[in-house]
């Protein structure tokens, strides 16, 4: 208990200089390493092919499709990025730790720039695009969800309180769980789905590349929120396990909601009804990484989405167990 307060978790000196070592975080210090391998730039990916496809082969309920793609991620790697520089930055001090957000920060900035540079290359509709977090309501819900997440804990940032690390919580696991380890994912089972018809290779190389960085996120979000429980584990009561499991329901509606609205007739071989059946089995490996029941049992109806993934020497979320998961665990 002789810890210096820099090195807490939550709540030492936010204006303290870094000092590394020793980790007391290993498995933050494990990710920032692992990230600095996935370092990538949007305009390294070709788009002529895309254009040409957008052009020649998609039909309109393809390109809307897109567009409600696009439309959903633009603005959430944003939102992403200010929630960790407004809300996590400031309670949370382990300097190794930090030193992950600010490296994810970049990250979901970089994900903005990539998301600009399709969005500025394909004959998209722009103002459509841009326009439909605010106009679609199936878009707009689903913002609304992490918005409230992120403005109620702006309004107090206090972590002295149980109520205040549980509302703490909450956000990570709206952030890090939700938004990018079910409404990505789904979101990536769209777009990948391009690629099993050989269209639009160059924007799915790209998700390639915002996937890999996700899946570490994501990695690193559950760390976060494991670590943050056994050192709190007052906030674990039973009414908060049950928020947790209804706020991952709650999201998992929006998505099948959003998902209908995306594909009301089955375009490129996908379905909203096998696209949704994906959402709830990654949901169910999220609640079971949350040490929470599995809500619905489905069987994965996306088993190319397993072979889709360019990223196999990091974390395999589709499979019923985390292969690599326990990478940088060893913590005491
Ligand atoms: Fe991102
Ligand atoms: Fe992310």
């Amino acid at each position: 208990m002789a810890e210096a307060p820099a090195r807490s978790l939550l709540g030492g000196d936010p204006l303290a200089a870094v000092e590394l070592f020793p980790l007391r975080y290993p498995w933050a210090y494990a990710h920032v390493q692992q990230a600095k391998h996935n370092t990538w730039f949007p305009e390294e990916v070709p788009l002529h092919d895309d254009v040409r496809d957008w052009h020649e082969r998609l039909s309109d309920e393809e390109r809307r499709a897109v567009e409600m793609f696009l439309g959903f991620f633009n603005p959430m790697e944003s939102l992403v990025t200010t929630n960790l520089l407004l809300s996590l930055y400031r309670p949370i001090t382990a300097p190794e730790v930090r030193l992950y957000l600010a490296r994810q920060a970049w990250e979901e900035a970089n994900h903005t720039m990539a998301f600009e540079y399709v969005i500025k290359t394909l004959p998209v509709d722009r103002a459509r695009v841009f326009a439909l977090h605010t106009d679609h309501p199936d878009v707009a819900a689903k913002e609304a969800f992490q918005r409230r997440l992120i403005e109620g804990w702006l309004v107090e940032p206090d972590i002295s309180t149980v109520e205040g690390v549980q509302r703490l919580c909450h956000n990570l696991i709206g952030f890090f769980v939700v938004l990018e380890g079910i409404f990505f994912y789904s979101g990536f089972a769209l777009a990948l789905a391009f690629r099993q018809r050989n269209l639009l290779r160059g924007l799915c190389s790209i998700v390639d590349w915002v996937l890999k960085d996700e899946s570490l996120h994501l990695s690193f979000g559950i760390h976060l929120i494991t670590t943050l429980l056994e050192e709190h584990p007052e906030i674990m009561t039973p009414a908060f396990a049950q928020t947790v499991q209804q706020l991952i329901l709650e999201a998992v509606e929006l998505e099948e909601r959003y998902n209908r609205a995306v594909l009301p007739q089955p375009i490129i071989g996908l379905s909203a009804d096998a696209l949704n059946g994906y959402v709830r089995y990654v949901a169910d490996r999220r609640l079971e990484e949350l040490g929470l029941p599995a809500a619905f049992g489905n069987p994965n109806p996306l088993k190319w989405m397993a072979t889709q993934l360019d990223v196999p020497e990091l974390v395999n979320f589709f499979e019923a167990r985390n292969v690599h998961y326990e990478v940088g665990r060893e913590r005491s």
